[in-house]
């Protein structure tokens, strides 16, 4: 019998898992098991108010891999990150304003890592209005290039930076904002990412800088243009957040971003990263 009750929410990416205990879902590595294998069919699955304890997602989310605990610290369960832009609540929010544009998590590491494998949020509180999160299938994107337009596309490079992604949201930094930003490595990556698994998706969102050998103005207009297509309605699957519910995602093949809601809400994910083993290739 199938582990989990798998429902599809849009024809191209997400999927809403219903029936499972938490408790089980931290304790289980058949279950874990099934999830990543879902997740790598879905590109996203929401578990609809499981309500998920903080250190049962740390649990959960060690079956799938290793976690990050590099931004540790902010909250006191090591492995939880607290998603909020409130300045009380996390000393980094200035940096989540980011989450506004379409992105990949973890383009612009400190070193070589690889991106994150996946990404858990469960939210503790929502906002009242906007705030819900934005998924787009970047397989399905590759998928629906023509042949002339998977090999044209196939040989770009782009460099990546946190500038890039931090200038989108703070167009006029300070000195010091400025020199921290670039203090961050840039990172040059093939547009087109081809996995072990033999699928290919897209490098692309907010960090996406430039085209390399490419006419600067032109690069950025085509990575627009490719981002535009990317993430059309028909592509995007939109969770609108219920206090309790989890999802993760598949960072490798799906770019995400959340809705804009007033900085003063109090909305709060706690989010629990997987990290990569898969370098962008
Ligand atoms: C993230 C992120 C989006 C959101 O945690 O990496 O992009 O909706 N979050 O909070
Ligand atoms: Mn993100």
């Amino acid at each position: 019998m199938a582990l989990l009750t798998i429902t599809a929410l849009t024809d191209s990416v997400g999927a809403e898992v219903t029936g499972v205990d938490p408790e089980r879902l931290a304790a289980d590595d058949s279950l874990a098991r099934s999830v990543l294998d879902a997740l790598e069919d879905t590109g996203v699955l929401v578990f609809p108010r499981l309500g998920l304890k903080p250190e049962a997602q740390v649990a959960f989310c060690r079956r799938l891999g290793a976690i990050d605990h590099s931004s540790d610290g902010h909250h006191p369960v090591p492995g939880i990150y607290p998603v909020t832009l409130d300045q009380a609540k996390n000393s980094s929010a200035a940096y989540l304003r980011a989450t506004f544009d379409w992105h990949i998590d973890g383009c612009t590491p400190l070193h070589d890592e690889c991106p994150q494998k996946a990404t858990v949020l469960s939210a503790k509180q929502v906002a009242t209005r906007g705030g819900e999160t934005e998924f787009a299938n970047s397989y399905a994107a590759y998928e629906a290039f023509s042949d002339e337009e998977k090999e044209r596309y196939g040989a770009l490079r782009v460099v990546h930076s946190l500038e890039a992604s931090q200038r989108r949201v703070n167009a006029d930094p300070s000195p010091e904002e400025l020199a921290r930003w670039r203090s961050r490595p840039t990172h040059e990556h093939p547009l087109v990412w081809t996995h072990r698994s033999g699928r290919r998706s897209l490098v692309l969102g907010a960090s996406a800088d430039h085209v390399v050998g490419m006419d600067l103005d032109e690069g950025r207009a085509l990575l627009a243009e490719l981002l535009d297509r990317a993430t059309a309605p028909h592509l995007v699957y939109r969770h609108r957040w219920s206090v309790g519910d989890t999802v993760i995602w598949d960072n490798n093949g799906v770019l995400h971003r959340a809705a804009p809601y007033d900085p003063d809400s109090p909305r709060e994910m706690l989010r629990t990263t997987v990290l990569g083993d898969e370098p962008i290739q």
